[in-house]
């Protein structure tokens, strides 16, 4: 049975929050769990250096996130879970890569245009605090993807542009070196809710309104209490529309738990009465997880070393695989013999019919082969016309037409009648 690949990168720059969970952790565990599925998740901490200069954060990150991945029920030994530094064929094909990419495409890439306008916004130079890095993201996301061979990339609708990207990285090389790459296409969930954070906003790192994912049930507790409402006193009926409150209830609850918290509203639910359903019920899923997390989170030495194991299988792909690609653009050992692999140009070449003319005045005609060996030679004739009606003998009725033409031909060395019939047949072929 062929089976679809899934892969996707978590950048270790935070730490994971509710909307990481409802939004990423929790259906790609599930989607590792369907059969005929294989995944690939990793840890994206060269992706966390284009926007983190804290080491401390990004280590502590990286075991936060790991952890969380696994105590939500990632499977280690199901799925392939490891960490982007441990697979130093990532940053090698990131130069494979760079070099097939126009600078024009990541140039066009929205994470650069952003900063660029927030520049241009206040005056500045427009690449003025950007990274070569930040340019360089969506190149080394491609090798993310494109080492692997992944059909399918979930991810948010931000990341988008990047997996079209990949595809088109992915087809340049393809195109100049032959097929080694799989086009890979992005996965967006809508039916996954986008969770607001405690202003109401989306939540996120950087409003600064997130809810850890393993807070304490205490912290918890206390972050829930200072979730955003509205003013409406206990009885009066209450909003589902627009509330954080019901939202993230939602994410958590069961359908029939659901209508009766929209009930509630209707009935004039006091806020504070809401928020204790809200963090009872979001407790109850989070409860059992954070004691895993706690436990896996004490044990760094043993994180390490389902990290390691897991890149320990996933360069068993990447070691042989980047083999393969250095030899295809010609990083080789000189003492290999030069392989027949499709290039572009053996790929575009074909028999050419030349005509020209020579210093007595004569007109003449060769026939060259795709690899540049002379086939056939005319003798001269007396007007151009002539050579122009013995090749369109020849390009039409190819191998029938020689005997006929004969008399035209001069010798060449070392070519045989079959050699000339196939780049006939060749160029017939493509028309
Ligand atoms: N850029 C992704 C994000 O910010 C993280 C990421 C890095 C990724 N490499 C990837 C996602 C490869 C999918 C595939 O969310």
């Amino acid at each position: 049975m062929s089976s679809t690949r899934f892969l996707t990168g978590i950048t270790t720059t935070g730490t994971p929050h509710l909307g990481n969970f409802v939004g990423s952790i929790r259906p790609a565990v599930a989607a590792s769990h369907r059969p005929g599925v294989e995944s690939f998740y990793f840890l994206a901490d060269y992706h966390a250096l284009i926007k983190c200069e804290d080491p401390q954060r990004i280590q502590r990150s990286t075991l936060e996130i790991a952890a969380s991945w696994l105590a939500a029920g990632l499977n280690p030994e199901q799925v392939t879970f490891y960490r982007q530094s441990d697979i130093p064929e990532i940053p090698e094909l990131t130069w494979l890569l760079t070099c097939v990419t126009g600078k024009g495409l990541l140039n066009r890439a929205h994470a650069y245009k952003a900063a660029q306008d927030k520049n241009a916004a206040v005056g500045r130079e427009q690449d003025d605090g950007v990274t070569a890095g930040l340019f360089m993201y969506p190149v080394l996301m491609g090798a993310d993807i494109l080492m692997f061979k992944a059909n399918k990339v979930p991810v948010g609708r931000d990341q988008i542009q990047h997996i079209e990207m990949a595809r088109d990285m992915a087809s340049s090389f393809n195109h100049l070196y032959g097929e080694h790459f799989v086009l890979p296409e992005a996965v967006v969930d809508d039916n996954v809710a986008t969770l607001p954070g405690l202003d109401g906003r989306k939540m996120s790192k950087s409003y600064d309104n997130t809810i850890p994912l393993f807070s304490s049930r205490a912290q918890l507790q206390k972050l829930i209490g200072g979730l955003l409402t509205d003013s409406r006193l206990p009885g009066e009926p209450k909003e589902v529309e627009g509330s954080a409150l019901f939202q993230i209830y939602q994410a958590f609850a069961t359908e029939a738990e659901t209508a009766a918290l929209r009930q509630a509203y209707a009935d004039g639910i006091a806020w504070g009465d809401a928020k204790k359903l809200l963090l009872e019920r979001v407790d109850q899923v989070i409860a059992p997880m954070r004691a895993e997390y706690e436990t896996l989170i004490a044990d760094p030495a043993r994180m390490e070393r389902t990290l390691l194991a897991g890149a320990e299988r996933a360069r068993a792909l990447a070691t042989p695989f980047i083999r393969e690609l250095r030899h295809a653009v010609g990083l080789r050992s000189l003492v290999q013999v030069a392989s027949a692999a499709p290039t572009k140009a053996a790929k575009v070449a074909k028999p050419a019919f030349k005509q020209y003319r020579d210093t007595e005045g004569q007109f003449y005609f060769k026939l060259l082969a795709a690899d540049g060996r002379l086939l056939l030679q005319s003798t001269g004739f007396a007007a151009p016309k002539e050579a122009g009606q013995t090749i369109a003998r020849l390009q039409q009725q190819g191998e029938a037409a020689l005997a006929d033409v004969a008399a035209q031909l001069a010798p060449v060395e070392g070519i045989t009648v079959q050699d000339v019939a196939a780049a006939l047949q060749a160029l017939r072929a493509d028309d």
